[in-house]
């Protein structure tokens, strides 16, 4: 600390005890009576950013213009219909009679001077529903926001990312995508110069990722990645959300955090924290691409009750609700950021492409998109293949291909499933969605980082039909032994570079996973994350009901998930496709 912060310091205390004594003054009634004030010290926007006739979400931007900083903030007002404001996120919402009183959330309790703070609640009303007139915030009489040019978030202004009804359709289409400069710093240490400008995503795997940056070797926390892309002059960031309670529960290798019943934990100290950063209005102009809990429902459709790949923590999961109230209210409150696109995790055609399992999915996503206040409204998408290793594109034969008469679903590979690739798979499953009563404007991002399947193994033309398994095995790009095969796979390479809106129904082919961090450590290895060895990661490993009792498939001498793998990354630029220039 240098000698000249100390004056500022005290300058601020003083202009706080002011403030203070002015608050004191104004009494209960708040209003400052026959006291001639210059500026109102506060400004309010009061949007109603949906209505439906006899409801409504509200968004609400509270500006503090005075000269100090003002802590445990509250704004207030009166309706003069009879709306009922319901409980809100990013800050306490409690009304009686016609008056509402808004009060700071604990971890955003102080308004900087000039800072401001979003909050916004779902309500109901019948009749009219006009927007009050008139706010306080602390009992001083703020300015109204009439939504003239210049105000920050209004419609039209520069930069205004759009509200929940009138987001971009893709949020993919003509934007300048974020490279995290942490992993494009890894890659280019690592050989991999020819691909570290490609945009990867910020996974916020652990609480104190938010501040300092996630597992292995990264070092920036999620304002660092905003700040960042505001410099690059970026206009879309795309993150992870990754911290359920009991997270990972068929596996070790992405145990997490927080114990299975830690819900109310990742609400306050996972989920607000994000919001209440992503909803800083610095950070307007960014189109934030937010991937939604990897593996989470799709395990509650597969891993529990009496099938037989049930484990254990699957059925603690399922019983509990809590995967599906976190995802809920991950969807809510990061969805009441207008400038946010959420994507829910949809597995991958390897997992979910059976009927038994398809539909249902679809049912149990719409479940926790209209969960703890959610709507279908705060979804974009989907997002396929999330840190897995599905083809593509299978070039060479489609599921409506037989040999000597008998289907292809009937091959050992394809073992009955619909699909044999991912980007059909995902299509399906958007028209599945849409049934199942999502927006029909959903679209989904296929990760494309791992499953290229180039390199000398890469089958160049279809097989000779000799049999149905060697036409299937010998056409596949996809070289995995089984599909149920999801560690650190040997022969994979990188798949198509990130583009937007690729095929129908497809935002984008993303790279979501960095390519060359591990999926996961087949050896105990020490760490405070929550993570364990999986078997998965060890080649010699025979497998289990999840992968057809297969070997892993796995590259062996991995680390921890997240750490970086330096011969798992040149593996993936050795089996590059399309191949790397
Ligand atoms: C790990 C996370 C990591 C992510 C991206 C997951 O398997 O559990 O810690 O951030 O992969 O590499």
């Amino acid at each position: 600390m240098t000698g000249t912060t100390k004056p500022a310091r005290k300058r601020r205390m003083a202009l706080l005890a002011a403030s203070a004594l002015i608050a004191g003054a104004l009494g209960a009634g708040g209003m400052m009576q026959g006291t001639a004030v210059a500026a109102p010290a506060c400004t309010v926007d009061y949007k109603v950013v949906n209505d439906w006739g006899n409801g409504f979400t509200a968004s609400v931007t509270v500006t503090n213009n005075a000269a100090s900083a003002l802590s445990n903030w509250k704004v207030e007002w009166d309706y003069a219909g009879n709306q009922k404001a319901g409980s809100g996120w990013n800050a306490t919402v409690a009304q009686s009679g016609a008056h509402v009183t808004v009060t700071a959330p604990s971890w955003n309790s102080t308004l900087s001077s000039g800072g401001s703070a979003n909050f916004g609640f779902n309500g109901t009303y019948s009749g009219s529903n006009p927007a009050p007139s008139t706010f306080k915030l602390n009992g001083t009489t703020c300015n109204v926001d009439s939504g003239d040019p210049g105000d920050p978030g209004d419609p039209g202004d520069p930069g205004d990312p759009g509200t929940p009804g009138n987001r971009v359709d893709n949020p993919y289409a003509g934007a300048k995508l974020y490279v995290n400069p942490d992993w494009s710093a890894q890659a280019r240490r690592s050989g991999g110069a020819a691909i570290a400008n490609q945009p990867t995503a910020v996974w916020l795997d652990r609480i104190s990722a938010i501040t300092s940056g996630s597992a292995g070797e990264n070092s920036m926390g999620l304002r660092d990645h905003l700040d960042a892309a505001l410099a690059q002059g970026a206009t879309a960031l795309q993150m992870v959300t990754y911290n359920l309670p009991g997270r990972d529960c068929a596996a070790l290798a992405s145990q997490g955090e927080l114990g299975p019943t830690e819900i109310d934990k990742y609400k306050r100290q996972f989920i607000d924290p994000i919001a209440a950063i992503l909803s800083d209005p610095k950070y307007a102009s960014l189109r934030i691409i937010n991937v939604v809990e990897i593996d989470s429902l799709p395990n509650l459709i597969t891993n529990v009750g009496s099938r037989p790949t049930a484990t254990a923590n699957c059925d603690t999961m399922l019983a509990n609700g809590n995967y599906v109230k976190g995802v809920g209210y991950a969807l809510a409150k990061l969805g009441a950021i207008p400038n946010v696109y959420n994507y829910i995790d949809i597995g991958h055609h390897g997992w979910l492409g059976w009927d038994d399992n398809f539909a249902p999915t679809a049912k149990l996503l719409y479940q926790a998109a209209t969960s703890e206040g959610s709507t279908v409204n705060n979804v974009a998408g989907f997002a396929a293949n999330v840190a897995n290793y599905g083809a593509l594109k299978e070039p060479h034969f489609t599921i409506n291909d037989s040999v000597n008469g008998t289907s292809v679903r009937q091959s050992k590979w394809v073992d009955w499933n619909r699909y044999v690739d991912e980007q059909s798979y995902a299509q399906a499953f958007r028209e599945e969605a849409v049934k199942a009563g999502f927006r029909s404007d959903v679209g989904v991002i296929i990760d494309t980082s791992r499953n290229g399947w180039g390199g000398p193994n890469r089958p160049s033309a279809p097989a000779a039909k000799t049999s149905l398994d060697a036409f299937v095995d010998g056409s596949r790009v996809d070289r995995r032994i089984h599909t149920g095969n999801w560690c650190n796979q040997a022969g994979a390479g990188l798949g198509e570079r990130p583009k937007a809106a690729p095929a129908p129904g497809i935002d984008a082919y993303a790279w979501i996973k960095p390519p060359g961090e591990s999926d996961g450590a087949s050896e105990d290895i020490p760490n405070e994350e929550g993570k364990k060895a999986d078997q998965m990661c060890d080649p010699d490993y025979g497998g289990n009901a999840r992968n057809g009792n297969s070997k892993s498939g796995a590259l062996d001498g991995a680390p921890l998930s997240g750490h970086w793998f330096q011969a798992q990354f040149e593996e993936l630029l050795r089996n590059a496709y399309p191949p790397i220039n």
